[in-house]
């Protein structure tokens, strides 16, 4: 998570915490410093223009149809896709620090998606990725 995403996170936690919002109410919308790419699943595959991702080649994606987003990251050898899916009881995941917290009963993920602490123990799902034509493609 970089310096942008971190203060993004903090904000929108310091909001809530001040509007006695619960953190349930915000699933869906995310904590990402722009806009999720929405994209539609086709034949198990979503494609992603290159351009589309950020400058550090991430980017989240919503995939149409899906209760859950898809973390894209930029590796030293392509391009990461974990479902942001808690692999204890299937909670939404939130960007935090350089990974990914679920709220529910508070597991972290890493940036791979390993569990950093749990309750969950099973690592986030991942999909396979390729970059065809300028697109990235992630098969689910
Ligand atoms: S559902 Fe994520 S920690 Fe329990």
């Amino acid at each position: 998570m970089n310096r942008n995403q971190f203060l993004n996170v903090s904000c929108r936690l310091c909001l809530l915490g001040a509007a006695g919002i619960a953190l349930p109410s915000l699933l869906g919308c995310g904590a990402t410093k722009t806009a999720a790419y929405r994209v539609p699943v086709l034949e198990r595959q979503m494609r992603i223009p290159l351009a589309a991702l950020e400058a550090d080649g991430s980017k989240i994606v919503r995939p149409e149809g899906w209760d859950y987003d898809v973390a894209v990251h930029k590796t030293a050898t392509g391009y990461d896709a974990l479902l942001l899916k808690c692999t204890h009881m299937d909670n939404p995941l939130y960007a935090s620090g350089t990974g990914w917290a679920c709220h529910q009963h508070g597991s972290l993920f890493n940036a791979e998606g390993q569990v950093r602490k749990g309750p969950a123990e099973e690592p986030l799902v991942r999909y396979r990725t390729e970059v065809v034509s300028e697109n990235l493609i992630i098969y689910t």
